[in-house]
């Protein structure tokens, strides 16, 4: 009975490039929705960028274009990584789209109409300068508990302790570096603890439900508590504008919080998916549904979609998920991944550096489980695993006996031996390995995979063709043996075949067969199929080319500018009209280190009554008064645009009386030597730096 199932994978953030810790997520997932296919099921595989919230908009703000601008192209960025490493979506959307907008909005109205949303008033931290209020992860400052210094709002990442933004001492705006006041605000509530709720999720995340994984289901029964503790708090849905997001109907200059609109986002690209194929969007949500419906996340964000979306979507009248697949975090070389240590590896970069993606795909697998826990890309088990597995093992059954087929019979093949040991072996293994990948064991299942392929190895060696090739009037033998082997080939390929789908295909066409399905296990080459001439199918992995990879990614650290600010309002800069100025002589460290650079915060910036190039600064270096000083930039900024920047100033100038009043220090720009360009390019440091920083 084909199976009708919906999947999805969680969506990425549309501010940052996909790396090889989603690719566990991505790859993990496609390899199921390749399988499900492959059994002949229906079934719809989803994804969108998550689109909308504060990173976002900052983002956009910081490169000088719209959000919509940036998230089309994060996501043409994303649709590039993903289909690199043969990521195969039904369909990939946007969180900010017509379908999501409209769900979302349909969610709030019935959530309402239920009694679940109420409104609250609640005071939060607020940047003066930004004029906006600040999300947790936005606001810095000394830990409550051990007083480390430049902690997140909502935890220290020194002592591990969690707590309230207003609970930091010396809190700053890591926007402006200003100190953020606290402001009232309405707020919309998801009521999550209402008896209703708690009711529903207690029977739904009940472990012999199946829906969780056994970890996630104790995880649940943690944060539900005992009956009657009343554990689980109301959720914040809304934002304050200034916010990249939906606009709350009725509710004017309140947003849906990311969070609200992400996981409906699923449900807005299968929507855009069912208008585009003519599919019944309606019996896959409907609350008496016959269809399946899986989300696989990362243990990262099990929160979100154990508790609050199936809460909302029992009583907004869709149905809940069946299952909610949650995996580990990946580790490279046992460690988390790591700028500094160029572990931190971009998709694009794996690509770039012509490594092949399927390598990856397989290596995943292998250690790939059902349970939650994190995975390892140890970098020289890597390399051996693949080039002893797929070109060892798999890889070179194939070419082995192709070519003696060719030489010998015009790449005809005899009937397969069906009576070899190692024949009923594969037949004995189809259902386990099916059961594996429908378990998402792809570990075991990869296993099992490779003892076939011991085995197609073994018989191979022990009937040496080689040998037989040699000898006279044993070319019915050799033929046999190759043609067995082409079939162990084949079979090994349809169990690959949901890991490794394009190397799959590559040998469906030397094979000359249609594409394999799982059913295809069953049979084998008819007597007399004609395969086509071997042509390669994977080369080895060598180090080197790894550590090239790593070296890249370290290198990609370095090369990474500061948070590209606002353009300034001169010409960009054109490499061939600028003349290179020469260098300086050499100084010695400590010469330089006499210069006091520090970050300074431009907390306000005007025109000069009677000098066309200066503008009048006044820069908060975390002293107690700001500094004044005149910088002549004004052919290339608005004061208006510098308000609240984050620049670089020379702290240990001497003071300089000027015509408009005294300079007490310098702004550090870059601009060509002559000055063709137009060009004055103030300098900015990242966004993290407070003011008063040492610059060294
Ligand atoms: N936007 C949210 C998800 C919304 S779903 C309605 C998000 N995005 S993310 O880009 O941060 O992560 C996307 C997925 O990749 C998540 O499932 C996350 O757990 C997973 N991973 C991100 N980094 C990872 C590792 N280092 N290792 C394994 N998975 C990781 O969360
Ligand atoms: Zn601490």
């Amino acid at each position: 009975m084909p199976r009708k199932i919906l999947m999805t994978s969680a969506l990425p953030y549309a501010n940052g490039a996909i790396h090889l810790g989603h690719l566990v997520e991505y790859i993990q997932s496609d390899i199921w929705a390749r399988f499900q296919k492959m059994r002949g099921h229906e079934c719809w595989h989803v994804c969108a960028d998550d689109t909308h919230g504060t990173p976002v908009m900052l983002r956009a703000e910081n490169e000088g274009i719209a959000p919509e601008a940036l998230i089309e192209r994060v996501r043409a960025e994303h649709l590039r990584d993903f289909s690199g490493f043969f990521v195969d979506f039904d369909h990939y959307h946007s969180t900010h789209s017509p379908e999501t907008r409209a769900l979302a909005e349909l969610f709030y109205e019935r959530l309402t109409a239920a009694g679940l949303i109420e409104k609250r008033g609640i005071e939060q931290f607020y940047d003066p300068v930004k004029a906006m209020f600040l999300p947790d992860r936005f606001i810095k400052g000394e830990c409550p508990k051990c007083a480390a210094a430049d902690q997140y709002g909502d935890n220290c990442e020194v002592c591990g302790a969690a707590y309230a933004p207003t609970d930091l001492k010396n809190p700053r705006s890591a926007v402006t570096g200003a100190k953020p006041e606290l402001r009232r605000s309405e707020h919309y509530f998801f009521r999550l603890s209402d008896p209703r709720c708690e009711r529903f999720l207690r029977q739904y995340t009940r472990h012999e439900h199946g829906v969780l994984q056994p970890e996630a289901a104790n995880k649940m029964r943690e944060w539900l508590g005992e009956e009657g503790e009343h554990r689980l708090s109301d959720w914040d849905i809304s934002r304050d504008a200034p916010y990249f997001g939906f606009e709350i109907p009725g509710a004017p200059g309140k947003f849906f919080y990311v969070w609200l609109d992400a996981p409906i986002g699923y449900m807005g690209s299968f929507k855009f998916l069912c208008e585009k194929k003519g599919l019944d969007f309606d019996s896959f949500f409907a609350p008496d549904s016959d269809a399946e419906l899986y989300h696989f996340i990362g243990k990262d964000i099990l929160y979100f979609h154990a508790l609050f979306w199936p809460a909302e979507l029992a009583h907004a009248g869709f149905r809940p998920p069946s299952g909610i697949f949650a995996h580990g975090f990946l580790t490279v070389d046992g460690a988390k991944m790591s700028k500094s240590r160029g572990t931190f590896i971009t998709a694009q970069s794996y690509l770039k550096a012509g490594l092949n993606p399927e390598w990856l795909r397989y290596y995943f697998a292998g250690k790939l489980s059902g349970a939650l826990e994190d995975i390892d890309l140890n970098l020289e088990d890597f390399c051996a695993r693949v080039n002893s597995d797929l070109i060892g093992k798999y890889v070179n059954i194939a070419s082995r006996a192709a070519g003696f087929l060719h030489a010998r019979a015009g790449g005809r093949l005899p009937a397969a031996q069906a009576d070899v040991p190692v024949f009923s072996a594969f037949r004995g293994a189809a259902s386990r390995i099916a059961s594996l990948y429908e378990a998402r064991e792809y570990g075991k299942a990869m296993r099992e995979i490779m003892t076939l392929a011991d085995a197609a190895n073994q018989y191979v060696d022990r009937v040496k063709p080689w040998e037989l090739a040699k000898q006279e009037g044993k070319d019915a033998e050799l033929l046999q043996a190759c043609g067995n082997s082409l079939n162990f080939f084949r079979l090994l390929t349809v169990f690959l075949k949901p890991v490794l789908p394009a190397v799959a295909s590559m040998a469906e066409r030397f094979l000359n067969i249609a594409p394999l399905t799982w059913a295809d296990a069953e049979t084998f080459l008819p007597e007399g199929h004609v395969i086509h001439a071997y042509r390669h199918l994977m080369t080895r992995m060598e180090m080197k080319q790894l550590e090239a990879l790593v070296e890249a990614n370290r290198e990609n650290l370095a090369e990474t500018p500061a948070a590209p600010e606002k353009k300034a309002k001169g010409k960009e800069m054109d490499a061939k009209t600028m003349e290179k100025e020469a260098a300086a002589p050499v100084i010695g460290i400590e010469e330089f280190s006499r210069v006091d650079l520090r970050v300074a915060r431009i907390a306000e910036a005007s025109r000069v009554e009677g000098a066309d190039k200066l503008l009048r600064l006044s820069l908060d270096v975390g002293e107690e008064k700001p500094r004044q000083v005149f910088a002549g930039i004004k052919s290339a900024y608005d004061p208006e645009a510098l308000t609240g920047r984050l620049t670089v100033m020379v702290a240990n100038l001497a003071p300089r009386k000027m015509k408009f009043g005294v300079s007490e220090g310098m702004v550090l720009a870059a601009s060509d030597p002559e000055g063709k360009t137009g060009g004055i390019y103030l300098l900015a440091p990242d966004s993290g730096a407070l003011p008063g920083m040492r610059v060294k």
